[in-house]
């Protein structure tokens, strides 16, 4: 093993590293064993022996040791050239380069492997009888304006064939949670979000509504369309050679708080919609998928809050409303702790 002064010599040690040294000392280890492929020590024990002397941030180790044996068990598996390491190493390269602050491509990759939902899945694990969750997405915003419960996501200029939403929000007793904080936020009828529209405006199609005494919230909105996930980039042209394509199937987005209970962040799908079995992000689970139905009696409009002029107008062009409801269950803090807990033990 190397002395300091060893270290510091010239003739052993480059500018860069001596020009480091003056600040720390690193750790230096004797080179005990051997490490070769075929061996009974190859380079992956080598790698874990080594972070197990250096590293002292235990939840460090356990992450970085996991992710080398997947990394290398991959390796040994697939055996990937060179020049296939390259062409990952170029994808991932450009997947940062052309990251913006509206699209993160490693979040887009996340998604589109599947982990995203995963990662949820695990940190925020569903006791039976409670509404499932998925990923946001990128076009989540906690900061936007509050509507009243049956008050109007969506303005007269909104694009797409009006919707009525009509939700509760319970927990797996069947009690009501009043005052729990609805964020929603959804296409319109193109398929655009407002803050990717192709003409941008003000907020649009999103709003936070608070659940009522009895746990029931309600919205008049648009009925979403289905809309292509960035694909113009790396994670695109990932998806392409995969044979897959970018549409996400059309949906309300979800994400609901309330005091004590676990944050839900989730989004419905109407059964009509095509891409259902192949969303490009894995968040379209059956549970989350709703029958929706059409309501053609302009007195129900009215009652469900559209104005006089909204009334005629669905008269003159679509003719219905669409009827939307769905019942959330909220798990407590407490039972997500014991569940995942028991997951832990079993
Ligand atoms: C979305 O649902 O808005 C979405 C989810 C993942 C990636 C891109 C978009
Ligand atoms: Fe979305």
């Amino acid at each position: 093993m190397a002395s300091i002064s060893q270290m510091k010599d010239p003739l052993y040690v480059g500018k860069a590293i001596r020009a480091q040294l003056e600040h720390e000392i690193p750790k230096d280890l004797p080179l005990e064993k051997d490490f070769r492929e075929g061996s009974d020590y190859t380079i992956t024990d080598h790698v874990h022996d080594l972070h197990k002397s250096l590293c002292t941030d235990t939840r460090t180790l356990e992450l970085v040791t996991a992710l080398i044996d997947a990394l290398h068990t991959f390796a040994r598996k697939t055996k990937p050239t060179h020049a296939e390491w390259i062409k990952a190493v170029s994808l991932l390269t450009r997947a940062g380069q052309q990251s913006t602050p509206e699209v993160n491509q490693f979040v887009l990759l996340s998604d589109c492997l599947g982990l995203s939902v995963l990662l949820d899945e695990l940190e925020h694990p569903k006791p039976p009888g409670c509404t499932e969750g998925c990923e946001p997405g990128p076009f989540f915003i906690d900061d936007v304006p509050e509507i009243p419960s049956g008050g109007s996501l969506a303005t007269s200029e909104t694009v797409g064939e009006k919707l009525f939403f009509e939700g509760s929000v319970k927990n797996v007793e069947g009690e009501v949670i009043p005052g729990a904080v609805v964020n929603v936020w959804q296409a319109d009828g193109d398929g655009f979000y407002d803050v990717n529209s192709e003409v941008p405006s003000a907020t649009n199609d999103r709003g936070k509504i608070k659940t009522l005494e009895d746990g029931s919230f309600s919205y008049r909105g648009i009925l979403p369309t289905a809309y292509p996930i960035p694909s113009q980039g790396p994670v695109g042209e990932m998806l392409r050679a995969l044979g897959r394509h970018s549409h996400r199937s059309a949906h309300l987005h979800f994400h609901i708080t309330a005091p004590g209970y676990d944050d839900l962040t989730t989004a419905l799908y109407p059964s009509h919609s095509p891409f259902l079995g192949t969303d490009p992000v894995f968040a379209t689970k059956k549970s989350l998928i709703c029958d929706l139905e059409q309501d053609r009696n302009a007195d129900n409009w009215k009652r469900m809050g559209f104005s006089d002029d909204e009334v005629q107008e669905i008269g003159k062009t679509s003719g219905r409303v669409w009827l939307w409801r769905y019942n959330f269950v909220l798990p407590s803090v407490e039972a997500v702790k014991e569940f995942k807990e028991r997951a832990n033990l079993a």
